[in-house]
């Protein structure tokens, strides 16, 4: 796999704009892009995927699965074709893994190599080899998995996976989808039950897909949390998948169209998974004018079209459990904030401190930059809202991270002044098409 090391910066401004109007799509969501790609890559034939999400972080994905063994095709109309290897059945790779700034890759991919008796080396971008990965590693360790790392369990690493994997029963000591699916997609080729507890049930898209290609698995509540439980070494049966419009890209055209005076916006086809909606229950419990409809299931998922119109919002109290469903909406939650009346306090950020930046500190950073008075308390983060729109005028610093990007660019697009990004390349790792569709609704970017 080739390792484009030398990256081009590319700034880019968002002016003040005047109303944003009209319907559009976002591309697919990423979380189950990734997922798609890996489990058609271990079932018994063909998987036809339409509405795969083509940004970087999922192309890397596509890339490591041929690299495994798995043929991975597109076709001219769009649509991914996988023909997967069965569970076991994953080859060595001749060369490196370069995951580029994709945690849930790596962290997947981990779980899938722990338990096929393979050597892989694998790699990413400067922040994803900032990221810790001993959250993975301590249980596909005790699977029987050896791993060997940079100091501090970072990335690049060495995996040697186990022919004889061992059933686990793990407590989930921090509540992550990706630590989550990596066990089970190790479990997958355990003989026997695994049992994952999880404190606070987080997206489960893994779970839900599983049973699409006929695993044997069952969840059941387990006080505020959930249990979850899989037999390992089924036959996964080549089943098609369409992917839903991603919740936490339709996010950014939604809150410019709620700061921005006039707007009336429509994101067609998003998807309404439970457990990644916190974002739309925070915003209406602030006052935003957000309405659903064609509520509709596709390819086992519930999706609807979502109405974003501009209006008076007040300031935000988030309790620490709904962060898990709204982990990756901080940023734009936070951009909203500093547009709303009063101080809003978003609770239970720890996580955000190990994304593709440390977001806590960078999304108070950003709203600084604005002109917004932060505090950070603990694991918590406090926006003092209400001095009226935020002045904006300066350039955001974007640590390679696409959702600080998309961020700061709401924030000039609803700003007394322009915002510039340092860097908006990394947009094109989950929402390529941004500044197109922004720039569609009425958005003005040079
Ligand atoms: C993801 C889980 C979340 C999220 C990430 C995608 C997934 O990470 O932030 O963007 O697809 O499983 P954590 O599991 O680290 O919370």
């Amino acid at each position: 796999m080739s390792v484009p090391r030398l990256h081009t910066a590319r700034p880019l401004t968002a002016h003040p704009a005047a109303p944003l109007s009209g319907t559009v799509a976002v591309p697919g969501d990423k979380s189950i892009s990734h997922r798609a790609l890996m489990l058609s890559a271990l079932a018994i034939g063909r998987t036809r995927i339409a509405g795969l999400l083509e940004g970087e972080d999922v192309l890397r994905t596509a890339s490591a699965m041929r690299f495994l063994g798995a043929h991975i095709e597109r076709g001219d109309d769009g649509i991914w074709a996988v023909s997967g290897v069965g569970i076991g059945g994953l080859a060595e790779p001749e060369d490196v893994l370069d995951m580029g700034n994709s945690g849930t890759a790596a962290r997947l991919l981990s779980g899938l190599l722990a338990t096929h008796p393979i050597v892989s080396v694998m790699t990413g971008d400067a922040s994803l080899r900032r990221r810790p990965m001993a959250r993975v590693i301590a249980p596909l360790t005790t699977m029987g998995a050896q791993f060997f790392t940079r100091e501090g369990g970072r990335l690049p690493m060495a995996v040697r996976g186990t022919a004889q994997a061992m059933l686990i029963e793990y407590r989930m000591p921090i509540a992550s989808a990706q630590v989550k699916s990596a066990i089970l997609l190790a479990a997958l080729n355990a003989r026997g039950t695994s049992r994952i507890h999880e404190p606070v049930p987080t997206r489960d898209h893994t779970e839900n897909m599983l049973r699409h290609f006929g695993a044997d698995l069952h969840v059941e509540p387990d006080g505020a949390g959930r249990i979850i439980t899989l037999t390992g070494q089924p036959e996964l049966l080549a089943a098609d998948i369409v992917v839903p419009g991603d919740p936490s890209s339709a996010a950014f055209p939604l809150v410019a169209a709620l700061l921005t005076e006039g707007s009336r916006v429509t994101v067609t086809g998003v998807g309404l998974n439970p457990l990644r909606t916190g974002l739309f229950t925070a915003l209406r419990a602030m006052g935003a004018r957000l309405t659903i409809a064609h509520e509709r299931i596709e390819g086992g998922e519930t999706v609807g079209d979502i109405t974003a119109e501009s209006g008076p919002l007040s300031a935000a109290d988030t309790p620490p459990e709904l962060a898990p469903s709204m982990i990756d909406e901080f940023p734009i939650l936070a951009v909203a904030c500093a547009f709303a009346r009063g101080t809003s306090r978003l609770r239970g950020l720890a996580e955000l401190r190990v994304k593709e930046s440390d977001r806590l500190a960078a999304t108070a950073a950003l709203l600084e930059g604005a002109g917004v008075r932060t505090a950070i308390e603990g694991d918590d983060l406090l926006i003092y809202g209400g001095a009226g729109r935020p002045e904006g005028g300066f350039t955001a610093t974007t640590h390679m991270d696409h959702r600080l990007a998309m961020s700061a660019l709401v924030l000039g697009t609803a700003a007394e002044k322009p915002v510039r990004v340092d860097d908006a390349a990394f947009i094109d790792t989950s929402f390529p098409g941004f500044a197109a569709l922004m720039t569609q609704l009425g958005g003005r970017f040079e």
